[in-house]
């Protein structure tokens, strides 16, 4: 798991009356500081493997189901979606909407009614539900649009979220399985948001808590090799 964010960069180094030798002995002692990520290797965590030399932390963000039901501090519930907040959009349009609820508030019930079954079988001590939405139209010259990225820049969001979650010691699943049109009456979401994911933010938990069918699923998916997904000049034919 990853240290929360505090690092210091080399410009507040160099923000300090100490000569430019001093800030440059300090970060070059920074780099070789072991609990930086080795960008040199080939990050590997439980079961996953990287092909090439990523951030450790891609590897090591999984989508967990078995959570401690702890409340989330809003420490860490606002730098998730702080997190989100600076994804890359279209035009930078900004599409991402945030409807959330704490476990056991009183909005707590009405989202936890939209998850299918499924997912309500381990999501109930998820700390806070989130629903990701987004603007299906956006602004340009002053009229409203219909926007063609809405869908994509909200999966950008919900990516970079997951990722903050997962530094911060917290993790994060996407719920696709949820009653969309019960959603939108029941959180009173308007007309032109479309219903992306409601996201499950908790605190992890030792998988011995979920039912024996989950807990046998409850491990770090692979993923497919790189060759089988990128090429160069044109796709392979046939
Ligand atoms: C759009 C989307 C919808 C998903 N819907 C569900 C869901 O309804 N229930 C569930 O348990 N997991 C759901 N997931 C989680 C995926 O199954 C999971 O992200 C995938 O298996 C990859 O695993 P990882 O996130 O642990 O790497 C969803 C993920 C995404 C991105």
């Amino acid at each position: 798991m990853h240290s929360p964010l505090s690092q210091t960069g080399p410009s507040q180094l160099l923000a300090s009356p100490r000569s430019a030798w001093f800030a440059a002995f300090a970060w070059a002692l920074g780099s070789l500081n072991p609990s930086r990520p080795n960008m040199t290797a080939l990050p590997r965590s439980a079961g996953r493997q990287a092909d090439h030399p990523v951030d450790p932390l891609f590897i090591e963000r999984w989508s967990r189901r078995a959570y401690t039901g702890e409340p989330v501090p809003d420490a860490v519930l606002f730098t998730v979606l702080e997190a989100a907040r600076w994804a890359p959009s279209g035009g930078n349009s900004q599409p991402w909407r945030f409807l959330y609820s704490h476990r056991g508030s009183a909005s707590w019930g009405a989202f936890f009614d939209l998850l299918l079954p499924g997912n309500q079988r381990w999501a109930a001590y998820a700390s806070a539900l989130i629903l990701l939405a987004s603007e299906t139209t956006r602004l340009r010259d002053g009229q409203r649009v219909k926007a063609t990225s809405h869908s994509f820049d909200a999966g950008a969001a919900w990516a970079q979220l997951a990722l903050q979650a997962e530094k911060l010691g917290w993790s994060a699943r996407a719920i696709g399985g949820f009653e969309k049109e019960k959603a939108r009456l029941a959180l009173g979401v308007p007309d032109d948001l479309s219903l992306e994911v409601v996201i499950a933010l908790g605190k992890p938990a030792g998988a011995a808590m979920l039912p024996a069918d989950l807990l046998e699923k409850e491990a770090p998916t692979s993923r497919l090799p790189l060759s089988a997904l990128a090429f160069e000049g044109r796709f392979p034919q046939g």
